[in-house]
């Protein structure tokens, strides 16, 4: 989009010389931004936040409605866990967990993670955030299958539009061409089948269960491709997020595991941002029915207080690697803040606090008469589709709804439509042209009306904007 006020954002040249805007201009390297954009348009600052608002340097509220990036669950400005941080640093600051050293925090945490998670979870690994859990998967399915002597099982299959992280292994898994273009991903040994999203990807005339049937054989076809025996796991989110909140189709994962089970096929249970309630059950996988061998978690683990992410791992992983780590000396991977004693006190609070208030069958609720609203924009021009669960979602915008003719890129449309909902209030973040929400789990059914409601607002923006442009 242009820079021009219609957008809500001042121009560069309104900043003076020591603002915060002209210096993060200066000196800042933005992630996931368009730099050019950026440097046209400078920041919005971001500067105190409560519940489920947030508040610019300009005084300027907004519903957080994207609960950051898909992470603050229990909300903004929770006193308990700010009390809960300062006295862990009083009392341990920082402890380390390699070579046997260990920490209070990070065991009870680990052990009540094993008892949330939907799949018999042996052992937990700790790090800082989704990335590196989902790098750890990859090396820790590569040090298993070494360590049980099958060396050629190595490759793993991700999504095109799935979301994994960004570093040299998990931008490999990520599906998406924005986060490999001009990085040189992915790597060697990680493959990309079909996104399992019916609306963009059904052929005409084909049903949803014939599609979710092409799906499954493009899958099985790739594996037996690439030979099985060289095949390790594949990985999935739940729901695809930042690809475009894409929610697969019914019995999608039931036939999508009946073929990893035919070639003894790891599932690697993405729940990053579905974990913790985000889906209408406490993960992702009771909500689809999916049967994890292991599982990625970190955002909502922690709300976003702090940065920590972990794997789980089934005994048996465990047990090959202690028989390998044996021969070879040492189980070599691990981070500095592998378990940091704040981050784990904060994110262990942070789970009992979600069970004390009973925040999943809460978010479940509010989930059910948000749906429901986002459901009545059916029909609207521009709306393609509205599809999501629980408290995430996602409204489509099209040039033409049925058959589905998506707009030009460089048309614009969903980060005009995002932009009017800032204005109106509301922050919402455009995947292309799909309109994405995912507000703090706390959310209370008032917040969900109104930030619906301001998202018609921005629509309606939308709407007219798109017909004066001459794109509908
Ligand atoms: C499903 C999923 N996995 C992994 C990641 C990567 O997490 P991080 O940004 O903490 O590295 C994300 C981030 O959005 C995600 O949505």
């Amino acid at each position: 989009m242009q820079p021009t006020k219609q957008s809500g954002l001042a121009l560069h040249n309104e900043f003076s010389a020591d603002s915060i805007e002209a210096k993060d201009l200066q000196h800042m390297l933005h992630p996931s931004t368009n730099l050019k954009q950026h440097g046209e348009l400078g920041p919005k600052v971001h500067e105190r936040a409560e519940g489920v608002y947030i508040w610019d340097n300009q005084g300027n509220q907004y519903l957080e409605g994207m609960a950051g990036l898909w992470c603050t669950a229990i909300g903004y400005g929770n006193e308990e866990l700010a009390d809960v941080a300062a006295q862990q640093m009083r009392k341990l600051s920082y402890s380390q967990l390699f070579a046997g050293r260990t920490n209070e925090p990070s065991v009870l945490l680990a052990e009540k993670l094993k008892s949330m998670v939907p799949f018999d979870a042996g052992r937990v690994f700790f790090g800082s955030s989704g990335s590196d859990a989902n790098d750890t998967q990859m090396k820790l399915i590569w040090y298993y299958n070494n360590a049980i002597g099958r060396p050629q099982k190595k490759k793993i299959i991700s999504r095109k539009r799935g979301y994994h992280g960004v570093t040299v292994a998990s931008g490999s898994l990520t599906g998406l061409p924005a986060f490999h273009n001009a990085f040189d991903l992915p790597i060697a040994g990680v493959l990309h089948t079909t996104s399992p999203h019916y609306y963009s990807e059904g052929r005409d005339g084909e049903s949803e269960a014939a599609f979710v049937d092409r799906v499954t054989n493009d899958l099985e076809q790739m594996i037996l491709h690439e030979g099985p025996e060289t095949v390790a796991a594949f990985i999935a989110e739940p729901i695809l997020g930042a690809g475009g909140v894409i929610v697969p189709p019914e019995n999608y994962y039931q036939k999508i595991q009946a073929v990893l089970e035919k070639y003894d096929i790891f599932f690697i249970d993405d729940e990053v941002i579905c974990g913790f309630g985000r889906t209408g059950s406490a993960f992702g996988a009771e909500t689809f029915g999916i049967k994890p061998t292991t599982m990625s978690v970190a955002k909502a683990l922690s709300s976003a207080y702090l940065p920590i992410s972990a794997v789980l791992i089934p005994e048996f992983m465990y047990e090959a690697f202690a028989a390998k780590s044996d021969e070879l000396g040492n189980f070599g991977h691990g981070f500095t803040y592998s378990g940091h004693p704040v981050c784990a006190a904060v994110a262990l609070r942070n789970l009992e606090i979600m069970q004390e208030t009973n925040l999943f069958e809460h978010a479940k609720k509010m989930g059910e008469i948000f749906q429901a609203r986002l459901r009545q924009f059916v029909g609207q021009p521009l709306v393609g589709e509205v599809r999501g669960a629980g408290l995430i979602a996602a409204v489509e915008l099209v040039k033409q709804t049925q058959p589905r003719v998506p707009f030009q890129p460089s048309d614009g449309v969903g980060a005009f439509c995002s932009a009017a909902c800032q204005d109106a209030g509301v922050i919402l973040r455009n995947l292309g042209d799909s309109v994405a929400f995912c507000p703090p789990l706390i959310i209370s059914e008032d917040q969900v009306h109104e930030m619906v409601d301001k998202f018609a607002v921005g629509l309606a923006k939308t709407q007219f904007w798109a017909k004066q442009s001459g794109f509908t």
